[in-house]
């Protein structure tokens, strides 16, 4: 058996509520749509299926890697455009510098553009993943080979999609003085058991909950609250401190406090947020359901605008493909 690192990048959204669909259709090229898909690694755009990692591979055994999880979106000007790929790319360096691993933030920048380029790709989920590679099966990861690839799927957009039913997970979300709320590859293991989990009842995402019955996050979205037209973002240090999430707070001028359990079965409405589920409102958690949403809507409406370059206050969120 090999690895390759297309079958590490594809499907693209693991961690969203929604993985985005590819299609074709939904992705007018930049420039005509490369033949065969192109992935960027350690240095150069390769066809996809093209590289091999070492069975060895450190971050394969142990989860000794960090990655991101990136959109594109054609822009209304007709081009396309990252959002808030610094933020994305600095959070990936933070889990970098925690794993011990050099990250530049310019390379990774110019891989990501380079990326949407050779792939033709407008509308487009994002994966970079930087990884221990072969060295051995220590747990020191000094001296270990460490690699970076970009990969780009085509992708539909998910604005006001389905509407979520959600289960509580038995589980705990990893703590932060245990596991740091970034994007390690390892600490995403939590969210596997916590979806198989919620699936296994018949939801479609997990809401982690701590031992004092505070909302933490789901398995890769962020949770709001809206209550008699109040929107709280909930607040939790176990919670990655989500991009989406700080691009609502700063559209609606939502508080971001802690949130019992008990506030989300009282609230009008619920939603989770995230780069690949973008707004996405809940229709149920556990047997408690919930009506119209017409504040996720409204705000869907507005990161759907901003996304697309609609908004003259918002364009320095976008980086130009
Ligand atoms: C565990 C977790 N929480 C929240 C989020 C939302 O973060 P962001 O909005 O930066 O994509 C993600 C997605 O990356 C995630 O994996």
């Amino acid at each position: 058996m090999s690895v390759t690192a297309g079958a590490v990048a594809a499907p693209a959204g693991p961690t969203g509520l929604h993985t985005p669909a590819s299609t074709d259709a939904a992705n007018t090229p930049l420039r005509a749509a490369a033949v065969r898909e192109q992935v960027w690694f350690d240095g150069e755009l390769v066809e996809a299926g093209a590289p091999r990692a070492d069975l060895t591979t450190h971050a394969m055994h142990y989860g000794s890697g960090v990655f991101e999880g990136i959109r594109a979106y054609a822009t209304v000007d007709g081009g396309a455009a990252v959002f808030r790929l610094p933020e994305h790319l600095e959070r990936m360096r933070r889990g970098a510098e925690l794993l011990g691993m050099s990250f530049d933030v310019r390379q990774a920048t110019a891989a990501v553009l380079a990326t949407l380029r050779a792939n033709g790709h407008r509308d487009a989920y994002i994966r970079p993943l930087a990884w221990f590679g072969a060295g051995g099966f220590g747990l020191d990861v000094e001296g270990h080979a460490q690699h970076l690839m970009v990969s780009t799927t085509a992708t539909r957009v998910h604005l006001n999609g389905q509407r979520a039913r959600i289960g509580i997970s038995p589980w705990r979300r990893n703590p932060a003085d245990a596991l740091p709320p970034l994007k390690l590859c390892g600490g995403y293991v939590n969210s596997i058991l916590a979806k198989r989990e919620a699936k296994a009842r018949g939801f479609e995402e997990a809401l982690f909950v701590d031992h004092d019955g505070f909302v933490v996050e789901c398995t890769g979205a962020n949770v709001f609250v809206v209550r008699d037209g109040t929107v709280t973002a909930v607040e939790h240090r176990d919670a990655l401190p989500g991009i989406t999430r700080d691009t609502l707070i700063r559209l609606s001028g939502a508080n971001s406090r802690a949130v019992h359990i008990d506030e989300l079965q009282d609230a009008d409405e619920v939603f989770a947020c995230g780069t690949a589920a973008e707004v996405a409102p809940v229709a149920q958690i556990e047997s408690r359901t919930y009506g119209d949403n017409p504040v996720t809507r409204a705000l869907a409406e507005a990161y759907a605008g901003i996304i697309r370059g609609e908004s003259a206050d918002h364009v320095h969120w976008l980086t130009r493909v």
